[in-house]
C-alpha cells in the first residue's frame, strides 16, 4: 500500500521567509519555479543519509536526483566523511596546500588513462573555464565550438543568450553546433581556419527538457579525426557523467581520448571539489594560465575525493550503479506498460532521462514526477535522474510501488479532466 501524500507546510513557511531575504527564495535550479507542478515538491532538507533525505516537515524521500549528481556513494557515507573530517582536523583551508592535493593528483593520474596531471577547483564551471583557458593558451586561438543546449556551467559564455545579464559579446567566440553532427563540426572548422582553440562537449548529450542522446557509433572517431586535422583541443565535460559510467572517465566507455577532461559533481560524494586533468602535451599551457580561488586549496574535500574514488573503484561503483539503474528502469517501463502507458527512457542507466509518451505531453510527465515526489520518491521531470551506489533492493521496491500508485493517480486525474 502507498502512504498518503505529503504535507509541506514547514517548507512553505520557510520559503516565505526566504523570499524576503534571498532573491527568488532559492536561486538557480533548486528554485520551486523549476520544479513543477507547484506544491508537489518540498524546498528544504533537514538531514540526509544513504539514498534518502528528510525534509523540514519530517517527510522521507528516496532521492533520485542525488543533489543533481554529487551524491554517488550515499549521503553521510562513513568512509568519505571520516576522511574529510580527519583532514579537517589537521588542516583544511590554510596558507599552504596540503599533501593530500599531491596524493589526489597522483591517484587521478593512475585512474584516468588520459591524465598526466590534475588541477583542482570548486565548481564544474571552474573546471570547464579552466580547460578553455588551457586550450586557448596551448593553441594561441580564441574560438570554442560547443553543442547546442550543452551545459557547461553558468559563466557568461556558457549561458543562453536570452538569460539576464548576458551580452552578445559574451558569445563572440563561441560557435554552437547540433549534437551528433560531424558535418556541422567540419563546416564550423572550415569556416574558421586556424581560429578554433577547442571543441567542448559532454561525452553524450544530456540536455534538460529533451530526450538524452548517446553518440552515434562512429561519432567520436570522426570528431577526433577532424579535431586532429585542424589542430583543435578536445575537452570532455565529464562534470555530470564522471564516475557514473567508467572510473577511467566516460570517454573510456565511449572509446575516445580527449586532451583535457573536467570533473566535479560525484568526485567527492558531495564535498566541494572539481578537477581538470590533461595530457602531457597540455601541461605547459596548464601551468601558464592564471586561475585560482579563496577555497581552491581546501584539503578536506580533496581527502573526501580520494576516499570516494577509492571506495567507488573498490566496489566497482559505475558498473553496479548502471546495473541498478537498468533494473529500476526495466521495472518502471513495465509498470507503465501494465497501465497502457509508454515511459520513454534515454541517456545512460546511471543517469537516465525519462519522458511519458502521453497525449498531454510534458504536463503529464510533470504531474507524474510530482505525484512520485509527494509519495516519497523525489524526481524531477525536466532533468536526467541520478542513481547511486546507495540505491539497493529496498529502494527499488519502494520506487516501483510509488511509481505504480503515482501513475494510477495521474491517469485517473487526467480521465476526470477530459
Ligand atoms: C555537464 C556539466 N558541466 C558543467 C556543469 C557546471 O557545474 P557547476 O554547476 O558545478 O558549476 C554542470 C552542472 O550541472 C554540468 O552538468
Amino acid at each position: 500500500m502507498s502512504k498518503p501524500v505529503y504535507d509541506y507546510s514547514h517548507s512553505s513557511a520557510l520559503f516565505e521567509r526566504a523570499n524576503k531575504v534571498i532573491p527568488n527564495g532559492i536561486p538557480g535550479h533548486f528554485n520551486p519555479i523549476v520544479q513543477k507542478p507547484s506544491g508537489a515538491y518540498p524546498h528544504y532538507c533537514q538531514r540526509a543519509e544513504g539514498a534518502r533525505f528528510w525534509d523540514v516537515d519530517g517527510n522521507e524521500f528516496i532521492d533520485l536526483m542525488c543533489a543533481y549528481g554529487p551524491m554517488i556513494l550515499g549521503y553521510a557515507n562513513p568512509v568519505v566523511d571520516a576522511a574529510a573530517q580527519g583532514q579537517a582536523g589537521k588542516a583544511d583551508t590554510c596558507t599552504l596546500a596540503s599533501p593530500v592535493m599531491v596524493e589526489l593528483a597522483e591517484y587521478l593520474v593512475e585512474l584516468i588513462p588520459v591524465a598526466d596531471w590534475a588541477l583542482f577547483a570548486k565548481n564544474g564551471a571552474d573546471a570547464t573555464n579552466m580547460a578553455v583557458f588551457i586550450a586557448r593558451t596551448a593553441t594561441e586561438r580564441r574560438k570554442i565550438i560547443a553543442i547546442d543546449d550543452g551545459y557547461h556551467g553558468s559563466s557568461p559564455w556558457m549561458q543562453s543568450r536570452a538569460r539576464a545579464g548576458i551580452t552578445p559579446a559574451d558569445h563572440n567566440e563561441v560557435i554552437r553546433i547540433p549534437w551528433n553532427d560531424t558535418a556541422a563540426l567540419e563546416a564550423a572548422l572550415d569556416a574558421n581556419p586556424q581560429q578554433v582553440a577547442a571543441f567542448i562537449s559532454s561525452p553524450y548529450h544530456h540536455p534538460v527538457y529533451q530526450d538524452n542522446a548517446l553518440p552515434a557509433p562512429t561519432y567520436w572517431d570522426a570528431v577526433h579525426g577532424l579535431l586532429e586535422r585542424h589542430g583543435v583541443v578536445s575537452i570532455c565535460d565529464d562534470v555530470r557523467a564522471g564516475f557514473r559510467i567508467d572510473m577511467g572517465g566516460s570517454h573510456e566507455y565511449f572509446g575516445y581520448k580527449p586532451d583535457l577532461s573536467c570533473y566535479c559533481k560525484a568526485i567527492a560524494n558531495g564535498y566541494p571539489l572539481s578537477a581538470v586533468v590533461g595530457s602531457e602535451a597540455m601541461k605547459e599551457a596548464a601551468g601558464a594560465v592564471f586561475q585560482t580561488g579563496s577555497f581552491w586549496f581546501s584539503a578536506a574535500p580533496m581527502a573526501a575525493a580520494l576516499a570516494c574514488l577509492q571506495e567507488l573503484k573498490g566496489r566497482d561503483g559505475p558498473s553496479r550503479i548502471m546495473a541498478t539503474g537498468r533494473r529500476m528502469l526495466e521495472g518502471m517501463v513495465e509498470i507503465a506498460a501494465d497501465q497502457g502507458q509508454e515511459l520513454v527512457v534515454s541517456g545512460m542507466p546511471s543517469m537516465p532521462y525519462l519522458r511519458s509518451a502521453h497525449e498531454d505531453g510534458n504536463e503529464f510527465h510533470q504531474a507524474l514526477c510530482g505525484e512520485c515526489t509527494r509519495r516519497g520518491v523525489f524526481m524531477t521531470s525536466h532533468h536526467n535522474l541520478f542513481v547511486s551506489a546507495a540505491h539497493g533492493e529496498a529502494e527499488l521496491t519502494r520506487i516501483w510501488e510509488v511509481f505504480d500508485a503515482a501513475l494510477k493517480t495521474v491517469l485517473q486525474e487526467s480521465l476526470v479532466r477530459t
